[in-house]
């Protein structure tokens, strides 16, 4: 049979690598790799592809940024063209991003089955443009592969019948899993000066975080008070490096900010690893610190996430500076205490969707 897997986006290729690595590794599953070319920057996409081993695109749509709108409807005309001539059996997309939707939207007016890996999320909050894209796909989507059961709660609220849902558990926790050992933050933290669990690892992009510069202005007046505190890192997403330099008066930065480039996922993982603290506004560093045991701090008035929160390693703190401020000064006075792991968050994840991938295209 022959699948197509979607990327797009720097969340998508932890994502994707563990499945183009189980189908390689079977035979059994022909996968085409298409990158809409939503993210571009060399380190928001080709280094995701030499850390994780992800084979060349098949194809690259070239898409790039642009309004919701405007990019969502190229990727569709776009792949639209690819799947006529490649007529995939099954197209599959992972997360939330744009790209997701537009791949989904035109596999299913093809009649082509597309499977929605990371399914049945939902913040419940319409404002968050991932919802939307969740939502959509979900409801297209002839598989929905759910990392966590309060998904398949989600879904089957949303009228998606028990055919369509398999509980896999989380793809993410495959590459992080797989990468663990070989990830390494010093050569970073080395040049900055920072000492293992003696700093904060923070990530900003949401929109409703960084799109508005008073309250950008007001979260970096935060980190700053923190960093008086533990030295602050934040590798900084193009989103919010767009946002600071155009603020006007401009954001003030402490020197005990460091702010970096985005790094990659071998160096990223290495230095959430060696954290005191992470502070993000982030879906996957939600899971990943919590499979990592490493308190995390969510800058959001609600996350899509939850069994973060109920296993222990994720607090969320909301938007308003002073809360998270907060958080993070609990944290470091007294720890997160107990913590486990959500269930099937266990690197093998692959392997489940592609036995019943495997079932379904014998
Ligand atoms: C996108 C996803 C978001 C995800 C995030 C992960 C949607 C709606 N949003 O948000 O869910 O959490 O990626 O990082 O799909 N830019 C660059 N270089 C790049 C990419 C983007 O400079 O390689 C800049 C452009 O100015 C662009 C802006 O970042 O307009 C936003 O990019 P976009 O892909 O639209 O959304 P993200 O905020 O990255
Ligand atoms: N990440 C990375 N480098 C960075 C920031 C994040 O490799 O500088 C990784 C992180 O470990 C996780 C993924 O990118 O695997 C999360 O992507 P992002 O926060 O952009 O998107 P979201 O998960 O919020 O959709």
């Amino acid at each position: 049979m022959k699948a197509v897997l979607v990327v797009g986006a720097r969340p998508n290729f932890m994502k994707a690598a563990p499945l183009m690595r189980e189908f390689s590794l079977r035979g059994g599953i022909e996968a085409s790799l298409v990158h809409t070319g939503q993210h571009y920057d060399e380190n928001m996409s080709k280094i995701f592809f030499e850390d994780l081993e992800l084979p060349e695109p098949d194809i690259y749509l070239g898409i790039g940024s642009g309004s919701h709108a405007e990019q969502t409807a190229r990727v569709m005309v776009e792949f639209e063209k690819y799947v006529l001539t490649d007529r995939p059996d099954l197209i599959i997309v992972v997360g939330d991003v744009n790209s997701t939707l537009a791949c989904s939207i035109v596999g299913s007016k093809l009649w082509i089955p597309v499977a929605h890996v990371e399914a049945g999320l939902r913040s419940f909050d319409l404002a968050m443009p991932e919802e939307i894209n969740r939502m959509v796909t979900d409801i297209l989507a002839r598989f929905c592969f759910t990392t966590s059961p309060e998904a398949e709660t989600n879904l089957k609220k949303e009228g998606v019948g028990e055919e369509r849902i398999f509980f896999v558990g989380n793809i993410m926790i495959d590459s992080l899993l797989n990468y663990i050992d070989k990830a390494d933050g010093s050569a970073i933290l080395d040049r900055l000066g920072l000492v293992e669990k003696e700093y904060l690892l923070v990530t900003l992009h949401r929109p409703s975080n960084v799109d508005n510069p008073d309250e950008l202005r007001e979260l970096f007046a935060m980190l700053s008070r923190l960093a008086e505190r533990m030295p602050v890192v934040l590798p900084v997403h193009p989103r919010t490096k767009k946002m600071l330099e155009s603020a006007d008066p401009p954001i003030a930065l402490s020197g005990r900010l460091k702010l970096v480039d985005p790094v990659g996922y071998l160096e990223f993982v290495g230095m959430m690893k060696s954290a005191g603290v992470v502070v993000t506004d982030s879906g996957g560093i939600q899971e990943e610190t919590t499979v990592l045991g490493i308190p995390c701090v969510t800058v959001r008035e609600n996350t899509e996430r939850p069994i973060t929160i109920e296993v222990g390693t994720n607090i969320l703190a909301g938007t308003d500076p002073a809360g998270v401020e907060a958080a993070v000064n609990r944290i470091l006075d007294d720890g997160i205490g107990d913590h486990s792991l959500p269930p099937l968050w266990d690197g093998k994840t692959a392997g489940r969707i592609a036995d019943i991938i495997e079932k379904h295209f014998p």
